[in-house]
This record gives structure tokens, C-alpha cells and sequence, in this order.
């Protein structure tokens, strides 16, 4: 099996695997920092433990290990090194030359380093209106309709921060990105889990990502008076379904009956590889309900650069800037100009479509392997992550799996597994499906294709490792 040297490839190194971080610092209170009435009463009452004063809030202070640590610990065990990470979603290559040239560009010039607008730069929302309405079907207000955000995240916490009141039930259909869940709750909103449910044939045959249903009787039942949001994604991360413009119609009708706000999380919306429909151009009705949601991360290969915007009516983006200008006040300067840049040049570079060609070509790359060895998988409508199941995949009976990890679903095993034995590390999906319903993905791992074509090469060829062990 050929190893490949951690000099020319970086990206395969463990060093890569982070864990995701808090939304917000935990709260410390050192006795030092305090006010002079605050620090007489911590050091003169017995009964005030410092160690209780320190605890950080319960909204930070979850004590399962998450997934990024369970892999991040895998792979630091895995005799396999470097480890070939296609676990996360960051891209293995850089953005395009116009696109980097744009934002060195931005650097150098004096209003581009200091603070922003709150809704964001002039020009980019000016970009987005225009880049936006072959696909809106017109052009979006850029002083009232856009604001700019850092990165899709924080959009979507900005979101919940402006309309969630402490008991306001959101619906977020499983498998979810697993951000949504602490930002709903930051507010103090109750989340109403839905779930999405794989094709029966699954385990057994190659699909589209199309077949994994919403059951519409389900979504009407989780439905109450306290219902104030619903969070929907595509194209979607995990599966890689892009909802049908049906779909849409279906959800949007419950939405419109109920006064539901809608936030469509669509920040793979440059990348679909099948007809893709923006929920918000159903209607005018559903316009007026829905927040869009997109990032520059994902549309332009930089998610470091922590850019993204909402876009929607006047008079529900007017209180998602208002929240974001308080969360961080405004959004990274240079890169906001590059990003605008990037809209304006895009299609004389035909960035969309060279994006669209070259990871659809990393799809079929990455999944011959499965073909090869018989796994099935979804094959992917849009984004670039591909679910494949495992239940062919025999684990050895008395395998050492460490306790945290053999009491999870089978993913998990899966997932720890590859990463010790072949040195693959993949996601295991049940991390974002509540407990109850984990059992529905335990057979799958997510695989994340935006890697170059040597990191995928030589994932696929250690993959083939699995072949002792199918059945
Ligand atoms: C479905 C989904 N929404 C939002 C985000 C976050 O986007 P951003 O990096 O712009 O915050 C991600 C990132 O992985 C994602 O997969």
C-alpha cells in the first residue's frame, strides 16, 4: 500500500483533525477579575465553593464526547498515520487565482481593514442581489434584503437569537448539522426533531440521495401552536438530497397554514447536480416567511474565511442584523470585498460550472471504489459529502473497541474501525440524529469528497482493505 509523505500532502495528517469550537468562550469568573463587593462575598462566604463559581454554563458544558473528539482520538490512536482525513468538510485545495488575487488585493487597501457596515459591504450585497436573481427570479434589495454574516453559522444563530423566545418549538428534520441544535437552544428554544428516513434498500442497493423521505404525516404531527421556526437544508448535509420542488411545496404549505418562519439552509446551493429549487421562490407567500441562508465558505472553497448572508424579506432580515450586530457587531472586511469580487467574476471565470464538473467528477472518482467492493451508497443530488452503508461490513466479533466508543451505535464502530485498521477517518451520521432514532444511520458513514484527487486516490486504495471483511 503506497504511504504518502505528510511534506507534500498536509492535508492527510492528523494535525488536520480540530475540534469543533464552542460557540461562545465559556464564562470564567476569577475571584481576581471580579468587583471588590463580588470578591469580598466569594472569599468571606464558606459556604460559596470557587469551584461551583467557575462552572461554565450548562448551554456549554455537555459531557458526551462528540464526534470530533471521538475521531480526533481515533486517529491520533490509529497505528495508520497519516491518517487520510475524509471526515470534515473543509476543502483539501485552495480557491480559485481571482479569487485569492481579489482578496490580497482587498488587503491593501485602507477602508478594506477597518470595520464594515453591520449588514455588511455595500458591494457584496450589491453581488449577492445580482448573483442571486437567476435563481430568485428578481433582484433582492440589497440595503434591505441582505445582511451579511460571519460565516453561514452565525447567520443562523443570528436568526434564532432574533425570533426564538425561551419554550418556541423549532422543527429540524435528522440527520441535522449539528450547529443548529446549541444555537436553537442558546435562545432557549425546544427543538422538534423530525426524521429523515433512508430508502428501504439501503443496505443492499446503490440509490439516490433523493430517496431518503421526509414523512409528511410526521412533520404535520410535530406541528404545534409553539411552533415558531422550521429549519430546512438543501442541498443537504449529510445525505446529499436535494428536496424536490413537491417537497418544498409540501413543507412550504404547512409553513404558510401555521405562520411558520422558514429558514432554508442552502449554503451547497452552487453545487447540485440535479434540478435545485430555493424554497423562498415558491410564492409570494412563502417569500415572505423564509430566510436564505448561504456562505462563502462553501460557494468559494474558503471556509476559513467565516463569510456568509441571509437573505429575505425587509421586515424579518431587519431583526437578524439587528441580533448579529450584537453578536460581533460586524463580519471580516477584506474578505467580505473578496467574496464580492468573487460574485462579480464568477461567471466570466465559469467558476459555477467548473465547481459543479469538478466535484461531481470527484463523486464518481471516490464512489468506483464502492462499486468495486459492492458497498452502496446514496449517490449524491447536490454538495459534496457521500453516505454509504456498511451493513455488508462484518466488524470482528472481539474487536477492542474502547467502552465510550462500543456503547455508541454501530457508525461509531464503524467509523473508529477504518480509522485504526485502514486509516480512514469518515463520520459517523447517528451523532446527528437524536438517540431515539440514531438506529436509522447506524449502518452509515459520511465521506466528505472535497479533497484532491490524490487524498481520494489513496483513501480508495486503502479502502480496498475492507474486502476481508464483507461478507
Ligand atoms: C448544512 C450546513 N450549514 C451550514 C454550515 C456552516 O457554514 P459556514 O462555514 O459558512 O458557517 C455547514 C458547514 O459545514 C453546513 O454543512
Amino acid at each position: 500500500m503506497r504511504h504518502l509523505a505528510p511534506m507534500t500532502l498536509p492535508s492527510l495528517q492528523v494535525s488536520m483533525f480540530r475540534r469543533v469550537p464552542l460557540p461562545f468562550p465559556i464564562a470564567r469568573t476569577p475571584a481576581s477579575s471580579c468587583s471588590p463587593i463580588v470578591r469580598r462575598s466569594l472569599h468571606s462566604s464558606p459556604s460559596v465553593k470557587m469551584s461551583q463559581k467557575l462552572k461554565p454554563a450548562a448551554r456549554v458544558a455537555g459531557n458526551r464526547q462528540d464526534v470530533w473528539s471521538i475521531v480526533n482520538e481515533a486517529a491520533a490512536a490509529s497505528p495508520r498515520q497519516p491518517i487520510v482525513n475524509m471526515g470534515q468538510g473543509f476543502f483539501g485545495y485552495n480557491p480559485p487565482e481571482f479569487i485569492l488575487d481579489a482578496a490580497k488585493g482587498a488587503l491593501d487597501r485602507v477602508e478594506c481593514n477597518q470595520y464594515s457596515p453591520t449588514r455588511g459591504r455595500p458591494r457584496l450585497r450589491q453581488a449577492l442581489s445580482d448573483a442571486y436573481a437567476p435563481s430568485w427570479g428578481r433582484k433582492l434589495n440589497p440595503e434591505t434584503e441582505i445582511t451579511i454574516t460571519t460565516g453561514a453559522n452565525e447567520g443562523m444563530l443570528s436568526a434564532f437569537m432574533a425570533f426564538i423566545e425561551p419554550g418556541d418549538e423549532v422543527i429540524v428534520f435528522e440527520p441535522f448539522f449539528d450547529q443548529y441544535i446549541s444555537n436553537i437552544e442558546m435562545p432557549g428554544g425546544k427543538i422538534v426533531y423530525v426524521p429523515m428516513h433512508p430508502p428501504k434498500e439501503g443496505g443492499s442497493k446503490t440509490l439516490s440521495a433523493g430517496e431518503w423521505k421526509i414523512d409528511f404525516d410526521e412533520l404535520e404531527r410535530a406541528v404545534t401552536p409553539r411552533t415558531k421556526m422550521l429549519v430546512i437544508n438543501t442541498p443537504h448535509n449529510p445525505v446529499g438530497k436535494v428536496y424536490s420542488r413537491e417537497e418544498l411545496q409540501k413543507i412550504a404549505d404547512i409553513c404558510v397554514k401555521n405562520q411558520i418562519i422558514i429558514l432554508s439552509d442552502e449554503v451547497y446551493d452552487r453545487l447540485y447536480y440535479v434540478p435545485f429549487t430555493r424554497i423562498a421562490t415558491l410564492s409570494p407567500e412563502v417569500e415572505k416567511i423564509t430566510l436564505t441562508v448561504g456562505s462563502a465558505g462553501k460557494n468559494f472553497y474558503a471556509t476559513g474565511w467565516r463569510v456568509g448572508w441571509l437573505m429575505g424579506p425587509a421586515s424579518l432580515i431587519e431583526y437578524v442584523a439587528a441580533a448579529h450586530t450584537r453578536i460581533c457587531y460586524s463580519s471580516v472586511s477584506p474578505l467580505q470585498e473578496a467574496c464580492a469580487i468573487g460574485f462579480e467574476q464568477a461567471d466570466a471565470h465559469s467558476f459555477w460550472t467548473s465547481s459543479i464538473t469538478s466535484m461531481l467528477s470527484k463523486i464518481t472518482l471516490f464512489t468506483s471504489v464502492f462499486d468495486e467492493l459492492g458497498i452502496p451508497y446514496s449517490q449524491p443530488e447536490g454538495g459534496y459529502f457521500v453516505m454509504a452503508n456498511f451493513s455488508k461490513v462484518k466488524l470482528p466479533v472481539d474487536y477492542p473497541f474502547p467502552p465510550h466508543v462500543a456503547s455508541r451505535p454501530r457508525d461509531f464502530r464503524l467509523a473508529w474501525f477504518l480509522i485504526q485498521e485502514l486509516g480512514v477517518a469518515a463520520i459517523p451520521p447517528s451523532e446527528f440524529y437524536t438517540d431515539a432514532n440514531a438506529h436509522i444511520v447506524e449502518d452509515y458513514l459520511r465521506f466528505a469528497v472535497c479533497k484532491p484527487d490524490e487524498v481520494l486516490e489513496e483513501a480508495m486504495g486503502r479502502l480496498r482493505g475492507l474486502r476481508e471483511f464483507i461478507e
